[in-house]
């Protein structure tokens, strides 16, 4: 058949196409690369901006005054104590700067992997205490009182 090429092209094209509409991206655990097992995620939270997040990798709550104000709020008990009041960093790094240990943490779905999967030593996996709404809310926190270079800010990219 003389058009095969193309209808292989065109079939896979639509594969591609119908896969993306709904596809979640995957999430993986900052140090071991193993993928996150949702299913650990403690209960509670609107599922519809999880959902988004899930496949779009940008956090919904960016911006939202009312759930930047919830989030100073979960970071001030779940996390100043070691990184600091306005993030300055303690017994761990900063997070309102623009200098990561782990790169991909300039982007909302690093800084997600490392909330909710953990990373090394007394940062550990937030799932237990936290559900995955409160995580959002407090990378939306995180967001809002930023002091590094606008240009690193990976976040904001289209
Ligand atoms: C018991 C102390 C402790 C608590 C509580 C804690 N962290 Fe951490 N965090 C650390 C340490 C130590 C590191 C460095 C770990 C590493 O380098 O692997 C870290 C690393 C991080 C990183 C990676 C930073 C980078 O430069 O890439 C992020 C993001 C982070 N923490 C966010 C949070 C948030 C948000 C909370 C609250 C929900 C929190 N942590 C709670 C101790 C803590």
């Amino acid at each position: 058949m003389k058009n095969k090429p193309l209808l292989i092209i065109a079939t896979l094209t639509l594969g591609l196409v119908s896969l993306s509409a709904n596809a979640e991206l995957t999430f993986r655990n900052a140090i071991t690369g193993e993928p996150l097992d949702f299913s650990f995620a403690k209960k509670g939270g609107d599922p519809e901006a999880f959902k988004q997040f899930k496949e779009t990798g940008k956090n919904p709550y960016n911006g939202n005054a009312e759930m930047v104000k919830k989030g100073h709020d979960l970071y001030m008990t779940a996390c100043s104590g070691c990184h600091g009041h306005n993030a300055e960093g303690k017994l761990g790094p900063g997070l309102a700067d623009d200098y990561w240990t782990y790169p991909a943490n300039a982007t909302d779905k690093g800084l997600f992997e490392v909330l909710f999967g953990g990373a090394n030593g007394m940062m550990g996996p937030q799932y237990v205490n936290l559900n995955t709404e409160e995580m959002l809310q407090i990378m939306a926190h995180i967001r809002d009182i930023y002091k590094g270079d606008p240009a690193k800010a990976k976040w904001l990219d289209k």
